[in-house]
């Protein structure tokens, strides 16, 4: 096809020939690099969603996009059937960098999310003595863990979930950063694991009481019940920090990566624990085709190099503060609240004379800013961490633009 697509043309067709299983803002891209992203016209914006997360190390990073060509044109996927040369280098290297025993590789953040509950129920029967069939995770009400019908079983969104039925068992919903409601789910003595986002990112970037990561940990520790983290949209120096975990000292027992860990640029996925809880795994018992393939282990070691090597966790600490003080500063009723950490923030925004989020983001994007509502009434800003401090001020001052632009 050497058609050129314009942006009309492009949207038609996804609305003809794509399930509507999406709302996507009325952008069309074509091209991106580092912070910005193109439209098939030629149009840039600042990217402020970072493809939920994903692209932490920016578009199109030079060292990732290297991995993958040099990779792609060696070898590309043998399945697990047999060893490559890739995967233990990289399962050496991604261990060590978040301190675990072992690497489970898979490619997706929902499939990593179900690796977890797999592991953690085998745990139960195997290490801890709970009768079959009888384990239990607790989760948190407003929790995003992906798309699965075992995921959205447990999660408590009327979209996410309704009309998908019947819902797998064995899950505990309790509200989120609620302790004492923790510690009463805790009290059954089927409760396996408590399943928790350090900051739900889905559900509006809320951010816990501080102490509550670390209170939760304890309590489980005392019931032998594993604290199982899904860092998959918080992780990778997203927050300030290279785990959102590490802002309150917490080692999750089994801790669940995605998106960033490829910089977005293939599906790659790990859940992490010591030997004593992954080791309940056996051959055959779990699996993927594509996970831990050639590409996607060196992918992700370039992507993972490069966040060190360009101290993202401290920019994004950083940048994130002069980014929560600068939005204060603007003076709209519109602006309910603003909330976050690192580099991921939200406003929380007030419908005026009938605009509400949606609308402030067409705005933006007018504007040059491309951002998403989450929920009808927030808006998510998560720009790639390779952003500058200028670009970052050019940014705020698009946001104050449009956000003021409704009066
Ligand atoms: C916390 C969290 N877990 C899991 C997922 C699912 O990841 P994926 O869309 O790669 O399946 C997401 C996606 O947004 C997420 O934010």
């Amino acid at each position: 096809m050497s058609e050129k697509i314009t942006s009309q043309m492009a949207i038609e067709m996804e609305d003809k020939y794509g399930a509507h299983n999406y709302h996507p803002l009325p952008v069309v891209l074509s091209k991106g690099e580092g912070v910005f992203l193109w439209d098939a016209e030629g149009k840039r914006y600042y990217d402020f969603l970072s493809a939920y997360s994903a692209v932490n190390q920016g578009h199109c990073h030079p060292k990732i996009i290297k991995a993958l060509v040099d990779q792609a044109k060696t070898l590309t996927l043998t399945s697990r059937a047999f060893y490559n040369d890739c995967l233990g280098p990289y399962e050496k290297y991604v261990t060590s960098y978040f301190g675990y025993d072992k690497v489970l590789p898979m490619n997706t953040g929902a499939e990593a999310v179900e690796t977890a509950i797999k592991i953690c129920r085998k745990w139960a029967y195997d290490v801890k003595g709970t009768p079959a069939n009888e384990a239990k995770i607790i989760v948190c009400g407003g929790n995003f863990h992906g798309r699965t019908i075992t995921i959205i079983s447990m999660s408590t969104d009327p979209d996410a979930r309704g009309g998908f039925g019947p819902y797998t068992p064995g899950f505990i919903v309790i509200p989120y950063n609620d302790i004492p409601a923790l510690e009463k789910a805790l009290q059954d003595p089927t409760v396996a694991g408590f399943l928790v986002e350090p900051i739900q990112g889905e559900a509006g970037v809320y951010v816990p009481e501080e102490g509550f990561l670390r209170k939760a940990y304890d309590l489980c520790k005392a019931k032998n019940v594993l604290f199982i983290a899904d860092e998959v949209q918080t992780g990778i120096a997203r927050t300030g920090k290279l785990l959102a975990c590490d802002h309150e000292g917490v080692r999750p027992d089994m801790l669940i990566l995605g998106k960033a860990i490829s910089g977005g640029v293939f599906p790659v996925s790990v859940v992490l624990a010591d030997d004593p809880i992954m080791m309940v795994i056996k051959p055959g018992q779990h699996g993927s085709t594509f996970g831990g393939n050639p590409i996607a282990a060196k992918v992700a070691i370039a992507a993972l190099e490069v966040i060190k090597e360009e101290k993202l966790a401290e920019r994004a600490e950083k940048l994130g503060k002069i980014f929560r003080d600068e939005l204060k500063k603007i003076k709209s009723d519109m602006i309910e609240l603003i909330r976050g950490k690192g580099l991921l923030n939200a406003i929380v925004i007030k419908p005026k004379n009938g605009k509400e989020a949606w609308d402030v983001c067409l705005k933006m994007a007018e504007l040059g800013l491309l951002a998403k509502p989450t929920h009808q009434h927030i808006i998510r800003f998560a720009p790639p961490l390779v952003i500058t401090e200028e670009q970052l001020y050019d940014a705020i001052e698009i946001i104050r633009k449009a956000i003021l632009s409704f009066g």
